[in-house]
């Protein structure tokens, strides 16, 4: 198969992206919570727009690709109302809540000056979709590869590409 038509393949792209886009905010967050003028802590904070839109755009698209294409489908062989798919979902939802969290501390920050729960959920954000892209890389995208056949794959790939 086509490593280009495999979707597990794709999925494992997108986390590289996701991992650059953390790596790149956990640099911020590290200048944000240390000793810098005030004038560049709000231009470091400012700089996080590109990281929110694209946890609202890109990273949401691939949980969609996830939850729309590949768990159902898998979810045919190791359930999707417990183990560790259901793990995922839930992760998900973290996802969003804790990306919430981040995005009102940055709009409060503008109103208080307070830079520390920018600091906290953004570092929260990042432990979590870390260690989360790190078990769908070594068990769940372990699992797929054993009990997917080449026709659910190309439905799975057929099914993301509808995803925007
Ligand atoms: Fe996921
Ligand atoms: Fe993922």
């Amino acid at each position: 198969m086509d490593t280009m038509l495999d979707p597990i393949d794709a999925l494992k792209s997108d986390h590289e992206a996701v991992k650059v886009v953390l790596g790149n905010l956990d640099g911020y967050l590290k200048k944000i919570g240390g000793q810098v003028s005030d004038p560049l802590r709000k231009n470091l904070i400012n700089q996080l727009n590109e990281i929110t839109s694209f946890i609202d755009k890109d990273l949401e698209i691939h949980f969609k690709k996830e939850e729309n294409a590949l768990f159902p489908v898998l979810g045919n062989y190791i359930g999707i109302e417990t183990g560790p798919i259901h793990v995922m979902l839930i992760e998900h939802e973290q996802s969003r809540q804790l990306s919430k969290e981040f995005k009102n501390a940055i709009s409060e920050y503008l109103s208080n000056n307070k830079y520390e729960n920018i600091v906290s959920s953004g570092d929260s954000l990042i432990q979590l979709l870390s260690e989360h892209i790190d078990k769908e890389n070594n068990i769940l995208f372990n699992m797929a590869e054993m009990q997917l056949n080449n026709e659910e794959k190309n439905k799975i790939m057929e099914k993301m590409r509808s995803i925007k």
